[in-house]
């Protein structure tokens, strides 16, 4: 099906006091078409959407067009700046908000750029971007969801495809019209430090999840009770860089380059995906910011897609090495493709440099309007001009139950069991004591990873939620638990301990490990004294890929990967004591060494688990 017939042919939903306001001001200034009383095509709820976008671009001068294309973070630009320069998209990059971090701050902030935008003579709503990657993960209190490797691990398509959607809602009440997720990037190498955002090592995992696309926009763009844009990104080959290097290069043959990473974006492309966000890497040294046959030809020409190409975040000016854009840049950007330039800063030289280059005929009229004519037709699909204000009526489903029941549901299902010795899990909820050790049994920051609260996310009680810990004690209320972070005193009536070790929180190159992912001393230690100890040993890996547990796996009874889990820590101890049976599968290799890395299906390599595997009980 051509994507195209994805796209939605809005029949009006709602009343649209817009409508009124909008044209009011444009018969003020002048600038509505002639008939008396009657509003321009652009605001007519009724019109079809290309006539509504070809009537607003007829409206528009260049400079309108060219802030069209620009998103700018939010801290670059207030209200006022965003409608000075008729701007067409602000983000809120990774732990950027308002003060206090609360939802309705956020509705408050996004309502009061969007009535700015509105205030402007020709009142074009913006479209306001976040990483909602596990959940609305920026804000305090919202529900976070397992990172994608996890639901890659539970390899359901429908249950990412609810996660998506519960996503969407406590996005759309903050008023946040565009997610810069799925992630559909396919992780060739571990120690690339964003392998948790990838569902897996093998095209079909990821292409498989982009019912997450559905979950987020709805039947279709501007469909369903709450719907945001959709980003696969980062297009192509973020995940197969050299050495797992982020932002490096992807040295691999065309041929490769399509039959593991372009499937699951001709797979969102089909379900109809609002935007691809393009990737900061290379393709055998050409950066795919400026990568006009990859944009151009094969993504827009060859899948088809109709929708918004975005740079990432200030990738454009990565295109040459510093950060700050060029106007050289910006033309070949442009001209291979790109739709809309995210910026942290400098959207006013953005508009007067591409100006410049389009007057100086290195940049087409007809390339900025195509990319207008896609921007536009988001926010007319999106339903933005009739209904542009931030959804108040579904604050209480930020961080409400129904959704950390799903979250823990997911938290459940993401579980791998890799090792069960003597049938060790699960534990009967009741019984003797138990042990509990390790940094990460009682960490909703850790257990959440990257991502959340602030870019990198951090240690402790950034935000709500259920620690494993936590989880643990509510699954076996008649037992005693007894949690010793360093497992410093073992001598105890214990029947068994379990040990919660694994990754602490990272995001991006942050993440990157060249030399392997490996357990930390304290967690070294905390093994060592309870294998020492003879105690029966449970031990769980929160963590955002595999790590190498070769020397030490022999003394281990039973081996649980739970990935980063988030918010819901219930969901683990679910999987411990029973009440959910592990149905988890390895989504990638887990290497039998660190210094076996890459491995990879299909390599003639032999892991120490090879993906798909997972026992049960
Ligand atoms: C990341 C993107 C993200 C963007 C906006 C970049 O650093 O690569 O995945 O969408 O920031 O926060």
């Amino acid at each position: 099906m051509p994507a195209s017939a994805h796209r939605a042919r809005r029949r009006p939903r709602g009343a649209a006091p817009l409508l009124a306001a909008g044209a009011a001001i444009l018969f003020a200034t002048g600038l509505g078409p002639a008939q008396a009383g009657a509003p321009p095509a652009y605001l007519d709820p009724r019109a079809e959407t290309d006539r509504r976008v070809e009537d607003l671009m007829a409206r528009m001068s260049l400079e309108d067009k060219l802030g069209q294309m620009v998103q700018i973070e939010r801290a670059a630009a207030d209200p006022a700046a965003v409608a000075e320069h008729r701007l067409g998209s602000v983000l809120s990059a990774g732990g950027s908000g308002p003060e206090p971090n609360t939802p309705e701050a956020w509705a408050d902030m996004y309502d009061a750029y969007q009535r700015a935008a509105l205030d402007t003579p020709l009142g074009i709503p913006i479209l306001y971007g976040v990483d909602a990657v596990h959940g609305h993960n920026n804000v305090h209190g919202a529900t976070i969801f397992p990172h994608n490797i996890g639901l890659g691990a539970a390899g359901d398509p429908e249950l990412v495809r609810r996660v998506a959607e519960a996503t969407a809602v406590e996005v759309a009440a903050t008023g946040i019209d565009w997610n810069f997720a799925p992630c559909v990037c396919v992780v060739r190498d571990d120690r690339w430090g964003r392998s948790y955002e990838s569902f897996g090592e093998t095209p079909a995992l990821p292409s498989a999840m982009t019912t997450a696309v559905d979950g987020y926009q709805g039947a279709r763009l501007g469909g369903g009770a709450a719907s945001v844009m959709a980003t696969a990104k980062h297009y192509l080959g973020d995940g197969a860089t050299e050495d797992g290097t982020d932002r490096g290069d992807v040295r691999v043959d065309e041929e490769e380059l399509r039959a593991v990473h372009l499937p699951p974006f001709r797979e969102a492309v089909r379900r109809g995906v609002a935007s691809v966000m393009v990737s900061y890497s290379s393709w055998n040294g050409v950066k795919a910011h400026a990568d006009r046959y990859l944009i151009t030809d094969v993504l827009k020409g060859e899948l088809g897609f109709d929708g918004v190409v975005v740079s990432d975040f200030d990738g454009v000016g990565r295109i040459s090495g510093g950060r700050d854009f060029t106007a050289e840049e910006l033309t070949t950007a442009v001209n291979a493709g790109m739709d809309m330039v995210m910026l942290s800063k400098g959207h006013d030289r953005f508009v007067t440099d591409l100006a410049g280059e389009v007057a100086a005929g290195r940049v087409p009229v007809a390339r900025i309007d195509d990319a207008v004519r896609r921007i536009l037709t988001a926010k007319v699909d999106m339903g933005l001009f009739e209904a542009p204000f931030a959804r108040r009526d579904l604050l209480p489903e930020v961080g409400g139950e129904e959704h950390r029941a799903l979250a823990r549901e997911a938290a459940a299902a993401s579980q791998v069991l890799l090792k069960n010795d003597g049938g060790l899990l699960p534990l009967a909820p009741g019984g003797g004591p138990l042990l509990v050790a390790g940094k990460n049994a009682d960490d909703i920051g850790n257990q959440s990873g990257g991502w959340t609260i602030t870019w990198q996310g951090g240690s402790g009680d950034i935000t709500e939620g259920t620690s494993i810990l936590e989880g643990i004690r509510a699954a076996a209320p008649d037992t005693e638990v007894v949690y010793d972070r360093h497992a410093e005193d073992t001598d105890g009536p214990y029947r068994a301990a379990v040990a919660v070790v694994g990754e602490t929180p990272y995001a991006e190159g942050y993440g990157d490990r060249p030399e392997g992912v490996v357990l930390d001393e304290e967690d070294t230690a905390t093994l060592t004294r309870l294998a020492e100890s003879g105690l029966p040993l449970v031990v769980v890996v929160v963590s955002g890929r595999p790590v190498d547990v070769a020397d030490h796996i022999g003394a281990w009874d039973a081996l649980v990967a739970a990935w980063l889990p988030g918010s819901e820590g219930a969901g683990v101890a679910d999987v411990l004591f029973g009440a959910v049976p592990p149905t988890g599968r390895l989504p990638v290799s887990w290497p039998r060494s660190a210094e076996q890395q890459p491995v990879n299906e299909g390599d003639g390599q032999s892991p120490l688990f090879a993906p798909g595997f997972g026992l049960t009980y």
